[in-house]
C-alpha cells in the first residue's frame, strides 16, 4: 500500500477512536425529565381505550414494504417520498412502519380477527418513522397512538372517534383545539368529482406547483391539500366534494354533524380537507391546536376507510380511525402547563450501616416491597447522616435504621419523622408496626384535610356573608342617594 495511502488510514482511524456518538439526524432520546408528561399520556390513552373498550394491539416496527405501497398509497409523501426502505440479507423488501393503520388491518386479517363480533376495535401505540425534514414537532422517529374500529360503517363511530379525541385533549388540558372536517365521498360519488375537479385544474395548470402538475393525472384530490400558496390559490376555488356527494355519502355526513351537534363538538367544514393518505372514503378530520405565534399544528387525525380491507385481500369491510401524534401533545403538554403524572413516592427509608447491616437491609427491602410498602433506600452509601438527609429529601416519613448492633440483635430503629421519637422493634415485628404507623399518619393527613377544608368552606361562606352585606349598604346608600336627590329636585 503506498505511503499516504497508508498515513490517511491511520488517520482515518484515530478518527474513528475519537468519534462521539450523537443521535442520528431527526432522532432523539426522551430523557427522564420528560417522562412524566409521557406517563401521563400513556395513562390517557389507557384510560380512554378501557372506557370505550378497545383492545390494545402491538404491531412489528418492520413490515412488507408493499403493505404501504398498497395501502397507504404509492403516491402519497408518506410512501414515495418518506418511508425508510431496505432489503433484508434474505433478499425480503421491508421497511420501518411509517403509520399503524395498514398493519392493523393486516392484523386483522392475519389473525382471523373477521369473524369476530364487530365492530373490533384495536388500539396501538409506539414510534413510527419517515424521512422528512426534521424541525420542530417533526421527527424521523416519532410516536403515535390510534384508535381503530373495523366491520361498522355507522356514522355514529366516526362521532365516537372524534368524541375519544376530543376527551384527551380535555384530559391533558390542551385546550384551542380545532375539529376540521370534511367528507370525499366513495367510489360511486368520487369519479363524477374527480372529472370535475381534473377540468377545472387543467384549465389552470400553469399556476400549480411541480408536485401538484403530477398529482393531476396520479391522484387529483391530493391537489386540494397541498400547502403551496399558488395551488391553495387555484384550490380555493375549486369545486367542493361535499357539493358532489352521492345519496349515501350524503346521508352518512349530515348523520354524522348530527350527532356532533348532539355531543357538543363543534367543527370547522373544510372542504379542502383530503388528508394525505389514499385510503380515505366519506370521513376524513383532522385536529388542529394554535400557538402564540399563530401557528398551526396537526394533532392528530383520521376518518373513514372502508376499502382498505379489501384492498389488501380481504372481505368488504367498512371502518374508521384516527392517530395522534404523541410528541406534538407532549409538546402542547408543556407549552400548556399540564400537570404531568406524579408517581407516589416511597414513605418509608431504610437507612443502615455496616456489612452485615446491610445484608440485613437487603432482605427487609424485599418483605417490605413485597407486603406493598415502598421503600427508598441508598444502599451505596455508608454514611448514616448522608443517608438520613436523603430520607429528608424525599419526605419519608418513617425511617428504618439497621446499624452493627441492629444488625447483630436482630431489631431495627424506628424513627418518626413528624414526631422525631423513636423506638427499637425487632424485626419480625417491623412490617406491622411500619403498617400500623403509616396507617395512623395517614389518617392524621385525612383529618387535617378535612379540618382544612372546613375552614376553607366557614371562610368562604363569612366572605360572601359580608360582601352581601357590603352590597346591601351600597344599595342603601344609594337610595337614600336617590330619595334625597328627588327631595332636592321636589324643593327646586
Ligand atoms: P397522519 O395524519 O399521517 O395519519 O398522522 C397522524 C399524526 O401523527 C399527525 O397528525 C401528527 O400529529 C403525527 N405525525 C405525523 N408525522 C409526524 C412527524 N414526522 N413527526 C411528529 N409527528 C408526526 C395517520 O398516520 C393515519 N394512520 C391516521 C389514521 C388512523 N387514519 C385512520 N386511522
Amino acid at each position: 500500500m503506498p505511503r499516504k495511502k497508508q498515513e490517511n488510514k491511520k488517520k482515518n482511524l484515530k478518527r474513528q477512536k475519537k468519534k462521539r456518538f450523537q443521535t442520528v439526524r431527526g432522532m432523539r432520546d426522551i430523557l427522564p425529565n420528560e417522562q412524566p408528561y409521557w406517563q401521563k399520556l400513556r395513562k390517557v390513552i389507557e384510560k380512554i381505550a378501557v372506557d370505550y373498550n378497545y383492545n390494545r394491539i402491538d404491531l412489528p416496527l418492520i413490515e412488507d414494504v408493499d403493505l404501504f405501497k398498497r395501502g397507504t398509497g404509492e403516491e402519497t409523501d408518506i410512501v414515495s417520498k418518506e418511508i425508510y426502505e431496505f432489503k433484508t440479507k434474505g433478499g425480503e423488501k421491508v421497511c420501518l412502519r411509517p403509520e399503524g393503520t395498514p398493519s392493523v388491518v393486516r392484523a386483522y386479517l392475519q389473525h382471523g380477527m373477521r369473524i369476530a363480533p364487530k365492530p373490533v376495535k384495536l388500539s396501538y401505540s409506539g414510534p413510527m418513522y419517515r424521512y422528512d425534514r426534521p424541525q420542530e414537532g417533526r421527527y424521523r422517529e416519532f410516536f403515535q397512538f390510534g384508535f381503530e374500529a373495523l366491520g361498522e360503517q355507522d356514522a355514529v363511530l366516526d362521532a365516537q372517534m372524534i368524541q375519544m379525541a376530543m376527551r384527551i385533549f380535555k384530559a391533558l388540558k390542551i385546550h384551542n383545539v380545532t375539529l376540521h372536517l370534511n367528507s370525499i365521498g366513495c367510489d360511486e360519488c368520487r369519479p363524477s368529482y374527480n372529472k370535475l375537479l381534473i377540468s377545472y385544474l387543467n384549465n389552470r395548470k400553469s399556476s400549480l406547483c411541480m408536485d401538484c402538475k403530477r398529482r393531476l393525472k396520479t391522484n387529483p384530490l391530493r391537489v386540494l391539500d397541498c400547502k403551496e400558496e399558488k395551488c391553495t390559490q387555484v384550490v380555493s376555488q375549486a369545486p367542493q366534494t361535499v357539493d358532489h356527494l352521492c345519496s349515501d355519502c350524503k346521508t352518512h355526513f349530515t348523520s354524522l354533524l348530527e350527532y356532533l351537534d348532539e355531543i357538543q363538538i363543534p367543527y370547522l367544514l373544510r372542504p379542502q380537507l383530503v388528508r394525505g393518505l389514499d385510503y380515505y372514503t366519506k370521513t376524513v378530520f383532522e385536529f388542529f391546536m394554535e400557538d402564540d405565534l399563530g401557528n398551526q399544528s396537526a394533532l392528530g387525525g383520521g376518518g373513514r376507510y372502508d376499502y382498505l380491507v379489501r384492498k389488501l385481500g380481504g372481505p368488504d369491510t367498512p371502518a374508521v380511525g384516527f392517530a395522534c401524534g404523541m410528541d406534538r401533545l407532549v409538546n402542547a403538554m408543556k407549552s400548556q402547563k399540564t400537570d404531568t403524572y406524579q408517581p407516589p413516592t416511597p414513605k418509608v427509608y431504610l437507612a443502615q450501616l455496616g456489612d452485615v447491616a446491610k445484608k440485613k437491609s437487603l432482605r427487609i427491602f424485599e418483605e417490605l416491597e413485597r407486603t406493598g410498602i415502598m421503600v427508598a433506600e441508598s444502599f451505596g452509601r455508608g454514611n448514616l447522616r448522608s443517608q438520613l438527609s436523603q430520607a429528608n429529601k424525599i419526605k419519608a416519613e418513617i425511617v428504618l435504621i439497621i446499624g452493627q448492633r441492629e444488625a447483630l440483635d436482630g431489631t431495627a430503629i424506628l424513627k418518626d419523622m413528624n414526631s422525631g421519637g423513636q423506638e427499637t422493634i425487632p424485626l419480625d415485628k417491623i412490617i406491622k408496626e411500619v403498617k400500623k404507623r403509616l396507617h395512623k399518619n395517614a389518617e392524621m393527613i385525612k383529618k387535617i384535610i378535612k379540618q382544612k377544608a372546613a375552614q376553607k368552606k366557614k371562610r368562604k361562606t363569612k366572605n360572601t356573608r359580608k360582601k352581601i352585606q357590603l352590597k346591601a349598604k351600597k344599595n342603601i346608600h344609594k337610595k337614600t342617594k336617590k330619595s334625597i336627590k328627588k327631595k332636592v329636585s321636589r324643593k327646586k
